[in-house]
């Protein structure tokens, strides 16, 4: 079996000798001609009932074949059978929710969630109801109508890391998703540890430049037949030049994750040093909950952190409006340093109380670190901290 790396670069690419091309073939076709009614009814049924593929693609909601290159290369990198794209990280989540649904009502999450994803469950908007657990709370909140349990780990914004393998004994016969987007597959493979379905943002590393919006779920064929009905039948699509663009992505998935990890590694010990930082949460410094799975579930504390100012949300804003190098923005996952503040921005649509219960307080910002020389990322957030430390003492 090739190893990481070169799957990244190889997968979904298997038939290039025999179509003699070098680079993906793009297709933006949003229709195809039938010219074999019988064909065309054949494979419209097979499509709309959750077939990978068909003689036919029909109509590029049932079917788009850059898609599906795309998908298959993601499905190869976390070790599944097939992989379910979508047009952003919360239709993904939506699909699985509905997918879900004909499973039950009821959802067991833990928190915290990516902000939008906690109001999602916590809305009923999907007709879900939502109960929110601890780890240790998963086996006994289960009843007869638990469609999902949903955790998220490493966790935005705070990095606490979930024992994956404990969960999914925990639920048992109930499907376990993870959220995967801070890991990767470089990183984590949750499929292998018991997870049904793996998702990411595709957003955020796959894409890794900043110019794709896009989910994607990893899981077993049956799941992903789901996926897929449900998403031939809400539209909820991803655009085949994304797809063409996270498929590029992928090549250099695993280079850009380990040198911002290198980055990060170094980054988290200067902030931790730094007067104007109170404390700073980073796996990679064991100041997460459950930081022991870095070394167990894991293959590394990853390139994402939080810290905390000295000075609350003032102090939090003057770093913001100081940076130069790293963008004020939410996201995350890029080549280049992003920053942002989850209790104004990420996280705003959860509510101040559970804000507060998970450590999302007002001085508290996240760093994404990115693949630039880490002297320089470390010259800008340095002279922002002292920023902020001036203004405070203005
Ligand atoms: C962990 C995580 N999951 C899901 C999402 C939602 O993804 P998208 O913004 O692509 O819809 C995000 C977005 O920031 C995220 O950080």
């Amino acid at each position: 079996m090739p190893r990481l790396e070169t799957l990244g670069v190889h997968a979904g690419r298997e038939d290039f000798g025999e179509l003699g091309v070098h680079a993906p073939p793009l297709d933006l076709s949003t229709t195809y001609p039938v010219r074999d009614l019988a064909e065309g009814t054949t494979s419209f049924d097979a499509l709309v009932g959750g077939a990978a593929t068909a003689a036919n693609p029909i109509y590029a909601r049932l079917h788009n074949p850059t898609v599906a290159r795309f998908e298959n290369a993601l499905a190869q990198l976390e070790g599944t059978t097939d992989a379910v794209a979508f047009g952003s990280g919360m239709a993904a989540m939506s699909a699985c929710l509905l997918a879900a649904g004909q499973r039950g009502r009821h959802v067991l999450a833990v928190r915290p969630l990516y902000g939008t994803n906690d109001h999602l469950l916590n809305s009923g908007l999907l007709g879900i109801t939502t109960r929110w657990v601890e780890p240790k709370g998963v086996a006994a909140a289960i009843n007869a109508d638990t469609a999902l349990v949903i955790i998220e780990t490493p966790a935005n914004p705070t990095l606490d890391l979930i024992d994956i393998r404990a969960v999914v004994k925990a639920a048992g016969s109930v499907p376990v998703l993870v959220d995967s987007t801070f890991a990767t597959p470089v990183l984590q493979q949750p499929a292998a540890l018991g997870a049904t379905l793996v998702l990411h943002s595709a957003t955020k590393f796959l894409g890794g430049h900043g110019d794709v919006i896009a989910g994607v779920v990893a899981c077993d064929a049956e799941w992903a037949a789901a996926l897929r009905q449900v998403r031939a039948a809400t539209g909820g699509l991803l655009h085949p030049l994304g797809a063409y663009l996270l498929h590029r992505g992928l090549q250099t998935l695993s280079l850009r994750v380990l040198k911002a990890q290198d980055n990060a590694r170094k980054l988290s010990k200067l902030l931790a040093g730094h007067p104007a930082v109170a404390k700073v949460c980073y796996p990679g410094l064991g100041t997460v909950a459950n930081a022991h799975l870095v070394d167990t579930q894991m293959h590394g504390p990853g390139s994402l952190m939080a810290f905390e100012m000295h000075g609350g949300h003032a102090a939090a804003s003057a770093v913001m409006a100081a940076v130069r190098l790293a963008t004020p923005a939410v996201s995350l996952g890029s080549v280049d340093t992003l920053i942002q503040h989850p209790a104004g921005l990420t996280h705003r649509v959860v509510d101040a109380a559970t804000q507060a219960q998970h450590g999302i307080t007002p001085g508290l910002l996240r760093l994404s670190v990115g693949i630039e020389h880490v002297d320089d990322l470390w010259a800008d957030l340095g002279q922002a901290l002292e920023a902020a430390q001036l203004s405070a003492a203005a």
